[in-house]
C-alpha cells in the first residue's frame, strides 16, 4: 500500500471535527477509547472497511466491532432484546461489546461482519470517542489500532509505531484507562462470554439475573481474538516465571524478591496491572530483549482477562 502522512490530531473541537471529516472521506482515524485505541473507519463504507483490513494486515474472516454514540443508533443495526437492554443499562457506555443478530438490511458494510449474521456493537465511555462518534453521526468500525497479531495500543505513540504512514490520523486522547480490550458478551443465543475483560462474568450474571456461559470449547468460537497467537510482542514471552534467567526482560507483579525491570502493580492491584499490561509489554519489547519473563498473576477477577492476553502473547507462533 502507498505511504500516507499520518496526522496527529489534538482532542479539541478542531481535531475532532477534522477526524470526523476524515471518516466521511472514507479514510481511517485511530481514536482513543477507555479500553485501547481503535482503528476507526466508516462502517457503512466498503472501501473504508477494506482499508482497515489492509492497514492492519488482518485476515478478512475476522469481523469488526461497530462503535456507536447512542442506543437508538445501536437498535437500527441489531435485533435488540430485553437481555441486551438489561446489560446495556448496567454497563453502557463502557468497556463491554455485545454480539447480537444483525438486523436485515442494516446499513453496515458486509466486510464488517465478514459475512456473519451477527454484529458486535459497543458504546464506549471515553469522552473523546463519544465526541467523535457524535460529530461523525454514523457507525464506526474499529478493531484495536495495531498490526494484526501484535500488542494492542494504549497510547497514541503505540499506534504510530505500527501504523504510521498507513492511516490518515491519530486522535490524541492520551493513555487508555482500562488498558485491555472490551469484554465481549454473545447475546445471539444463550448469554456467552466470548472474550474476558474488565467487566467479569459474575458481574454480567448478576445484572442479567442468569448465568453467563464461559466458552471453554474453542472449536466453534466466533471471536477470532480467540486465535491462539495474538497480542504478541517480538520477544518470546515466558509466563509464571518463578525465577529470572540471564537476558530476560523482567516483568513483575506484586511484591518481588529480586529486581524486575517493570512491575505491573507493586501493590498487587489487578486493575492497575491491566492498565499497565500492554504499555509495559511494548516498553520491554523495545529493549530488544529476546524473552520477556512475567511473574505469576493470580487467576481471579480481572486476573483472568490479564492471563488470557498473556497466554496469547506467549503462544507458539507460525
Ligand atoms: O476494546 C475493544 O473492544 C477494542 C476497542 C477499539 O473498541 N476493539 C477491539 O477490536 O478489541 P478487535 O477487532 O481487536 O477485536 C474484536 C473482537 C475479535 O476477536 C472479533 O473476532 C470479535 O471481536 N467479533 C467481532 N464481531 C463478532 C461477531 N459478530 N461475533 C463474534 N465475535 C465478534
Ligand atoms: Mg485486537
Amino acid at each position: 500500500m502507498s505511504e500516507i502522512a499520518t496526522q496527529r490530531l489534538n482532542a479539541d473541537p478542531e481535531g475532532i471535527a477534522r477526524a470526523a471529516q476524515i471518516l466521511r472521506e472514507g479514510q481511517l482515524v485511530a481514536l482513543p477509547t477507555e479500553t485501547v485505541y481503535g482503528l476507526g473507519g466508516d462502517a457503512t463504507n466498503d472501501r473504508a472497511v477494506a482499508r482497515i483490513y489492509e492497514a492492519k494486515g488482518r485476515p478478512s474472516f475476522n469481523p469488526l466491532i461497530v462503535h456507536l454514540a447512542d442506543l437508538d443508533a445501536v437498535k437500527r443495526l441489531v435485533v435488540w432484546s430485553d437481555l441486551a437492554d438489561t446489560v446495556a443499562a448496567a454497563f453502557w457506555p463502557g468497556p463491554l461489546t455485545l454480539v447480537l443478530p444483525l438486523r436485515e438490511g442494516a446499513p453496515v458494510s458486509k466486510l464488517v461482519t465478514a459475512g456473519m449474521d451477527t454484529l458486535a456493537v459497543r458504546m464506549p465511555a471515553n469522552p473523546v470517542a463519544r465526541a467523535l462518534l457524535s460529530e461523525f453521526g454514523g457507525p464506526v468500525a474499529a478493531p484495536s489500532a495495531n498490526r494484526s497479531g501484535r500488542i494492542s495500543p494504549t497510547r497514541p505513540e503505540h499506534v504510530l509505531e505500527s501504523l504510521d504512514g498507513r492511516i490518515a490520523a491519530v486522535l490524541d486522547g492520551g493513555r487508555c484507562d482500562v488498558g485491555l480490550e472490551s469484554t465481549i458478551l454473545g447475546l445471539a443465543g444463550k448469554p456467552t462470554l466470548l472474550r474476558p475483560g474488565r467487566i467479569g462474568p459474575d458481574e454480567l450474571s448478576r445484572a442479567l439475573g442468569r448465568p453467563v456461559l464461559e466458552r471453554k470449547d474453542r472449536d466453534k468460537i466466533s471471536a477470532p481474538g480467540q486465535l491462539a497467537s495474538h497480542y504478541a510482542p517480538s520477544a518470546r514471552v515466558r509466563l509464571n516465571a518463578a525465577e529470572w534467567l540471564p537476558g530476560d526482560a523482567r516483568l513483575g507483579f506484586g511484591a518481588t524478591e529480586g529486581d524486575c525491570d517493570l512491575n505491573l502493580s507493586p501493590s498487587g492491584d489487578l486493575v492497575e496491572a491491566a492498565a499497565n499490561l500492554f504499555e509495559y509489554l511494548h516498553r520491554l519489547d523495545e529493549t530488544g530483549a529476546e524473552t520477556i519473563a512475567v511473574m505469576p498473576i493470580p487467576h481471579v477477577g480481572l486476573g483472568v482477562a490479564i492471563n488470557d492476553r498473556l497466554s496469547r502473547a506467549a503462544a507458539p507462533r507460525d
